[in-house]
């Protein structure tokens, strides 16, 4: 039995934070922004509203492509580094929103690789026949901990959220073939909020010392992003004897356009066959590849039969890629 891509759904707020805007924040310009990571604009949440509110608008939205209630879903898996709050899951949220009466759910922190750890999880639960239907969500509201002071970080990230459904089909010849997780926590301090954990509880000093924000060591990040991502996309394939010419679509994660041209580059991938959206988004961190992979769907850019590589890294370092082979008829 193999899980497959059956629903898709995907939100992302109204308000558009362009580069002319962050101009006007930080001493930046549209040219360097544009020439360096590719990014145009970004989707910022309103305040008051959390992670999950744009989860559950995915997940709705997945629900009524698919046309199944939601107490048919058994499983809720949500890949954030920004839940609404520490305790509890937002997956709890989601559940309690959508009204899923016959689920189990937990969150899961992977960084920029946790939709690809999240989407693994749930191809197992699906393989092994314990459930029938798991909704796979990733999403962040990265603008509740990015400092719009700080010009190596704002320029980069945004809010979204993507959802996907996997359900099991009996052909063999179709649905997640392999996954690849790599976790190295010498990287650790390389992407990193310092406070609000356990370690460094919020007092007036961390948020003084603004040390709730994301600190990124972005030329580092970078380098890494590009060896361990071009290598289990490279990897993925070879040990599933495929070559790039057999490949349908990469979807990386949506981070600077130039780690996405040298990884594509590393695997002789025509730009035909990479999926970008990261001028209209940015970086959503764990809501990227289902905003991507959806997009990329709706455009008509994935055909039934086609190999699609999904392919991510972020804090951690954690990264990773999960291979499958398409499944759904044109939408
Ligand atoms: O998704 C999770 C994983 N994260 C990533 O994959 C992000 C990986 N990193 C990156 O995408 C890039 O490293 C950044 C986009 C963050 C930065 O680009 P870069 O080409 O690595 O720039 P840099 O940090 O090496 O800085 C180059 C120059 C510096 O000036 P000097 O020292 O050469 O005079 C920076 O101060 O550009 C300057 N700079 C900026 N200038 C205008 C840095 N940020 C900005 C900015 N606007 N926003």
């Amino acid at each position: 039995m193999r899980a497959i891509v059956t629903g898709m759904g995907y939100f992302t707020p109204k308000t558009r934070l362009s580069n002319h805007d962050l101009e006007r924040m930080v001493d930046t310009s549209d040219e360097w922004i544009t020439a360096r990571t590719g990014i145009k604009e970004r989707r910022i949440l309103e305040k008051g509203k959390g992670t999950s509110y744009m989860a559950v608008r995915a997940a709705r939205s997945l629900l009524a492509g698919r046309n199944i209630p939601a107490d048919e879903i058994d499983m809720i898996i949500v890949a954030t580094v920004t839940p609404d709050m520490p305790v509890p899951a937002t997956a709890a949220f989601v559940q309690r929103e959508i009204k899923a009466s016959n689920c189990g759910g937990f969150d899961l922190n992977g960084g920029c690789a946790g939709f690809v750890c999240a989407f693994s999880i749930a191809s197992q639960f699906i393989e092994t026949g314990k459930y029938k239907k798991v909704m796979v969500i990733g999403a962040d509201k990265m603008s509740g901990i990015i400092d719009y002071e700080d010009r190596n970080t704002c320029v980069i990230f945004g809010d979204g959220a993507g959802a996907v459904l996997l359900e099991p089909s009996e052909e063999e010849d179709e649905g997640v073939r392999d996954f690849i997780l790599r976790l190295d926590g010498s990287g650790a301090d390389m992407l990193r909020v310092d406070a609000g954990g356990s370690l460094h509880p919020a007092t007036r000093e961390t948020v003084e010392k603004k040390m709730h924000y994301v600190f990124q060591d972005g030329k580092a990040v970078f380098k890494h992003a590009v060896k361990g991502m071009a290598d289990v996309s490279g990897r993925i394939l070879d040990e599933n004897d495929l070559s790039p010419d057999d490949m349908g679509l990469l979807v990386p994660h949506q981070a600077n356009i130039r780690i996405i041209d040298a990884v594509s580059k590393k695997l002789d991938l025509p730009s035909e066959k990479v999926a970008v959206n990261l001028e209209k988004y940015g970086n959503t961190t764990a809501a990227t590849i289902p905003i991507a992979l959806a997009e990329a769907y709706e455009e008509g850019k994935i055909e039934k039969g086609d190999w699609v590589v999904i392919s991510a890294f972020g804090a951690g370092f954690t990264w990773g890629s999960a291979l499958f082979k398409w499944a759904m008829d044109k939408p």
